[in-house]
């Protein structure tokens, strides 16, 4: 069975982890963060990518897209190893830019279908309150102001461009993020809403 997409955009603190952590729970549907597989690589001992990694998040750009497919590639395929009953995928924080776009075409094009694009949409303001809140416990090197504002930065310039792309071919079913993770989840799940349409 080829893989199932759904890629979660928004902006940094949106819910994107939140609401797919909540997604899972009720859907036959496997979260994969591409921001947890960059910290995961960026810790794991003897990654030849850790520090160049480390760089890319601390100043809030986007890692170049051969790093990061061949993580989400890895990950998808353990998966389905492991359960071929998972073939459903949530990509979290991805594609992020023209460089992710393009890698995911050149690597997965005709190997998975997108089915659409999961829009968490928030106010720039509330993202960056929540993320500093997020960074009194998260140990993130990237959960403070000054790295935020770039993080911002990169989201306006390089990942709102590729949601209005998938907007063009009527591909985004956009979720008001700014309320609270219950109503947020009810929208999205099947008890009100049912964007998702399973
Ligand atoms: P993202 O993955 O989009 O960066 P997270 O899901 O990690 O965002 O959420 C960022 C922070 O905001 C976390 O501390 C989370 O607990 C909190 N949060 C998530 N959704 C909401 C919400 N709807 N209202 C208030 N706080 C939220
Ligand atoms: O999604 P998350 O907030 O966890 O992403 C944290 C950081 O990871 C981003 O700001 C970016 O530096 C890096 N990242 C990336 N490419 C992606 C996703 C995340 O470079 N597709
Ligand atoms: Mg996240």
């Amino acid at each position: 069975m080829k893989p199932q997409v759904v890629f979660v955009l928004g902006g940094p603190g949106a819910g994107k982890g939140t609401q797919c952590s909540k997604i899972v729970e009720s859907y036959n549907y496997t979260h994969l963060s591409a921001g947890d597989l960059l910290r995961a690589e960026r810790a794991r001992e003897g990654s030849e990518f850790g520090q160049l990694i480390g760089n890319y998040i601390k100043e809030g750009k986007i890692v170049p897209v051969e790093i990061t497919i061949n993580l989400l590639k890895k990950a998808m395929e353990e998966t389905m190893q492991k359960d071929e009953k998972k073939f459903r995928f949530l990509i979290d924080g991805f594609p992020r830019n023209e460089d992710n776009l393009q890698g995911w075409n050149n690597v997965m094009d005709g190997k998975a279908d997108v089915k659409f694009v999961l829009f968490f949409d928030c106010g720039n303001e509330v993202c960056i309150d929540r993320c500093l809140e997020r960074g009194k416990n998260s140990g993130r090197t990237d959960d403070n102001r000054e790295s935020l504002e770039k993080r911002i930065q990169t989201y306006l310039q390089s990942t709102q461009p590729i949601i209005k792309l998938y907007e063009k071919h009527g591909k985004v079913r956009t979720v008001d993020a700014s309320r609270s993770v219950d109503k947020v989840s009810k929208y999205v799940t099947k008890d009100d809403g049912d964007i998702l349409g399973f």
